[in-house]
């Protein structure tokens, strides 16, 4: 098996390549993300840009890479902390330039405060620079200072890049299909996320607070080596099921409601992202069960429609019809499907896309259309496949539907053949979820 770092190297080398492929070369640099305070003398816990952590691997804050695709050849060069023993004492190790240099594969490394001294020098008579704009303000802040740090060498005779170019446009394109290590992390973090979830389910009872099955997620994730939740869990329940993007997670569970959970870890950088809706008291009630039936039926066509060859957009467009055709049927919509599809009136009960790319970021980076054309599915591209439903309240709802949110949400894989569910082993059918629920 390959060493991590040559890994790492092979996607530098993919960049290296395209930079060449679109002209002569030149300089592409990434920072990582710089740390941020919480209060006073406490900091976040520390999470490296995406970007440089799929081109690196390298952990530590304060740092940034440089690529230089010259006449003479490939360089690749990272800058870091120093070694610091009184600092190691108090915050941990550092790698320090030598070790990084050898430990992640860069052919050259320098302390971070070499940065300022070492760019005008890459940058000289580079005809392009690479590097993500928009991304961080103090970087493009130092970017335009580089730039004009080359520009004032000019009498020396060198020139300054004449373009900067956005390399997450290349970048995004590389992380939209992922390779067998990636593949392999992504697994694992499917894998510890669908336990979460059936121990939530195996654990709520009427009577806890959202927050307690918070608790027993953070649990399940923590201690099969997840570092951190992807996003923040979304713990609904009755009512809180209808709020989409629901973040208080301190209401009581009530027998007879349902409960709505999306939650999912973040495992060694990558995410994972999946839910599922439970009864509170272990049985559906019968409308309960007719919605969840519904949504768990466009969801199994929605999975259906996830191969290569097949446009992303294909999927939502089944979600919606499979979701329209219910609505009638269960009286919630009227007319025929086409018309309920054309006046959008099935857009009440379900208001969001089927997916989105998955990967490092839980919204992963990815174009989802090229010049106006949906994606094509290839193998190595990962999504989600979630359709949901969510009755508030209303007039023209029948009072038995009012605060049923369901939804329903895998992690799929595009294969050669077709796809692989990768959080399959999540209880899904009413009788799976119903028996996980018993205690
Ligand atoms: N958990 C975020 C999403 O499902 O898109
Ligand atoms: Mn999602
Ligand atoms: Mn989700």
């Amino acid at each position: 098996m390959r060493n991590t770092h040559q890994l790492y190297r092979e996607r530098r080398n993919a960049l290296l390549r395209s930079m060449r492929e679109r002209g002569a070369g030149g300089l592409a640099l990434l920072p990582t993300a710089p740390e941020v305070a919480r209060n006073r003398d406490s900091l976040f816990p520390y999470r490296p840009d995406s970007y440089f952590h799929y081109l690196t691997g390298f952990p530590e804050p304060d740092a940034a890479m440089a690529l230089v695709a010259g006449p003479d050849g490939d360089r690749h060069v990272l800058f870091c902390r120093d070694k610091n023993e009184e600092r190691e004492i108090w915050d941990g190790f550092r790698y320090g330039p030598d070790a990084a240099r050898e430990i992640f594969g860069f052919d050259e490394a320098y302390p971070i405060s070499a940065l300022g001294e070492k760019l005008p020098e890459f940058a000289s008579d580079q005809p392009s620079l690479f590097t993500p704009l928009g991304l961080f303000e103090p970087w493009d802040r130092r970017i335009t200072q580089l730039l004009n740090d080359v520009r004032d060498r000019a009498r020396t005779g060198v020139s300054a890049p004449g373009e900067v170019v956005d390399v997450r446009v290349v970048l995004d394109a590389m992380r939209l299909v992922k390779d067998e290590h990636e593949i392999g992390l992504m697994r694992r973090a499917g894998a510890i996320s669908s336990g979460a979830h059936r121990r939530a389910m195996e654990r709520t009872r009427p009577g806890w607070f959202e927050y307690q099955v918070e608790a027993e997620l953070l649990h399940e994730f923590l201690r099969n080596g997840a570092q951190a939740v992807a996003y923040p869990s979304i713990v609904a329940s009755g009512p809180n099921a209808c709020v989409l993007h629901y973040r208080d997670n301190d209401r009581e569970l009530i027998d007879g409601e349902l409960l709505l959970i999306d939650a999912g870890c973040e495992y060694r950088g990558y995410a994972s992202d999946i839910t599922r809706t439970f009864p509170v008291g272990g049985s559906f009630s019968g409308p309960q069960k007719d919605v969840y039936e519904l949504v768990l039926a466009s969801q199994l066509a929605c999975l259906e429609a996830v191969r290569p060859g097949a446009a992303f957009n294909d999927y939502h467009r089944v979600a919606e019809r499979v979701l329209a055709q219910g609505y009638i049927d269960l009286g919630l919509c009227s007319g025929t499907v086409d018309e309920v599809l054309e006046n959008g009136s099935y857009k009440q009960f379900y208001m969001h896309r089927a997916g989105h790319w998955l990967g490092l970021d839980v919204h992963d980076a990815g174009l989802y259309q090229v010049h106006g054309v949906s994606q094509t599915l290839v193998p190595g591209m990962v999504l989600t496949v979630e359709p949901g439903t969510y009755i508030r309240p209303a007039d023209n709802v029948p009072e038995h539907f009012w605060n049923v949110g369901v939804r329903i949400e895998d992690d799929v894989l595009v294969t050669a053949t077709g796809h692989e569910n990768l959080t399959a082993a999540t209880p899904k059918t009413v009788a799976e979820v119903e028996a996980a629920c018993v205690r």
